[in-house]
């Protein structure tokens, strides 16, 4: 039972806790080349051999472009009232950094849509699909200024419809993961590129808060970063796990709080950093999201990142191979409520990637409600040590593109038929819709 470590008292029972699911608009929506949509990095990051391990890619999806007006059904039938969801860059804006009248189309009656079935949207900007032809990606400052152009314009068109909207989505994933460790596009394998794309995804996100706030006073702005929980495999790794959280964690969060981050990793490359950038970065949110999943072990390491993580022995793995630790985001909330001024928070994502089996009786996916059912405790664990949290999205709607996984991970609440694009909610949703009718 998703509820069975939630005490009566607990704050998530609080009818004004919200509750929602989550998606991104190149993991699920397909249609990649209409409307006047352009590629994005994923896109040719997907015709490359190798990079997505069943040769997959977002052509087709979860067809939700076609199929949105169901799939938000679905999300009113299993009675969560808030939906975080992406908008494309390349769908909303052209070649020549106009609106796209028929990318805006889709996204008002999309939002329009959640809107007539009282589900509150929560809009994330950049959900890592960058249009391919804006040269240099996240190395040319450039693009930072690019993405506040797109901020603007999407509140413009759009802001009526968007109560809520997040700059970016796990800044990490797009530098870090994209130009160092190479796993996401572009591929790159360089420490420096990694820092750059850092340091001027930090300056977009600032810029875009400040374009979105000069178009419009009403919408309440945030950023949504991924947090790892980190330990050493020994006392002589310790050095290393706290480089590894100076990147992962704090990185991001110094940055918003205008402070230094961590000398030895600001060492690791030569951030391109101009008078005012600081405070840019420091602009302030309304809200601040957090994305969990994970804890990992750090070890020193010889190679450009100075540290190696892995997985720990003897503790249970989701499908994905992560270990599940759910202390670790009560720990890591804590932490930086402790260090940091926090904006009001919210978990937009938490959930994990199970070997679901369709069945004659559905999907029984008894390890994704466990998952739930932990972290939900440990969120309100968190809440009662202090910390602000006033909202929990789960990942995902339903199962969909995994990224450099393509297919082979399914996350979702929801089990999707690639082959019929037939949904079918797995007990996880039906324990969902359960918990959220007792509220
Ligand atoms: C974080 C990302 O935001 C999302 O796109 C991804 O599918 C999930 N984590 C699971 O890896």
């Amino acid at each position: 039972m998703i509820d069975q470590k939630l005490s009566a008292t607990s704050a998530l029972r609080d009818p004004g806790f919200e509750f929602g699911v989550a998606t991104s608009s190149f993991q699920i929506e397909g249609a990649t080349r209409v409307d006047g949509r352009r590629d994005s990095i994923w896109d040719s990051f997907c015709r490359q051999p190798g990079r997505i391990l069943d040769a997959s890619n977002g052509d087709i999806a979860c067809d939700h472009y076609h199929r949105f007006e169901s799939d938000l059904d679905l999300i009113r039938e299993l009675g969560f009232q808030h939906y975080r969801l992406s908008l494309a860059w390349p769908r909303l804006i052209d070649r020549n950094g106009r609106l796209n009248t028929r990318g805006a189309d889709f996204y008002r009656r999309l939002l329009e849509a959640c809107h007539a079935r009282d589900i509150t949207p929560n809009v994330t900007l950049y959900h890592w699909d960058l249009p391919s032809d804006l040269s240099g990606g996240w190395l040319n400052r450039d693009t930072a200024f690019r993405f506040a152009d797109y901020a603007a314009i999407a509140v413009r068109a759009l802001g009526d419809v968007m109560p809520r909207i997040a700059t970016l989505n796990e800044p990490w994933c797009s530098s870090i993961l994209s130009y160092d460790i190479g796993a996401h596009a572009p591929g790159h394998e360089d420490r420096a590129e990694a820092l750059t794309a850092a340091h001027h995804l930090m300056l977009a996100s600032g810029l875009g808060l400040q374009a979105m706030r000069a178009e419009r006073a009403d919408n309440s702005l945030g950023l949504v970063l991924n947090l790892e929980s980190l330990v050493a495999v020994s006392e002589d790794d310790q050095p290393a796990r706290d480089l590894a959280h100076a990147e992962r964690n704090r990185f991001w969060l110094d940055r918003l709080a205008g402070r230094e981050p961590a000398p030895e990793l600001m060492a690791q490359g030569r951030v391109p950093e101009q008078s005012g950038d600081a405070a840019i970065m420091a602009t302030a949110l309304d809200w601040l999201g957090i994305n969990y999943y994970t804890q990992s072990q750090v070890s020193r390491a010889d190679n450009r990142r100075g540290y190696d993580t892995a997985t720990r022995a003897g503790v249970e793995k989701t499908h994905i191979g992560w270990d599940i630790a759910a202390d670790g985001l009560t720990e890591l909330l804590v932490e930086f409520d402790r260090d940091y001024d926090l904006p009001p928070v919210y978990i937009t994502e938490n959930g994990a990637a199970c070997d679901d089996v369709m069945g004659v009786d559905g999907v029984n996916d008894d390890q994704r409600i466990r998952y739930f059912r932990d972290h939900l405790a440990a969120v309100n664990t968190a809440i009662e040590a202090g910390v602000d949290i006033r909202g929990y999205y789960a990942w995902s709607l339903m199962d969909n593109f995994e990224w450099a996984f393509g297919y082979t991970q399914r996350f979702g609440l929801v089990y999707v038929d690639y082959s019929t694009q037939v949904r079918t909610p797995k007990s996880s949703a039906l324990q969902w819709q359960q918990f959220l009718g007792e509220r």
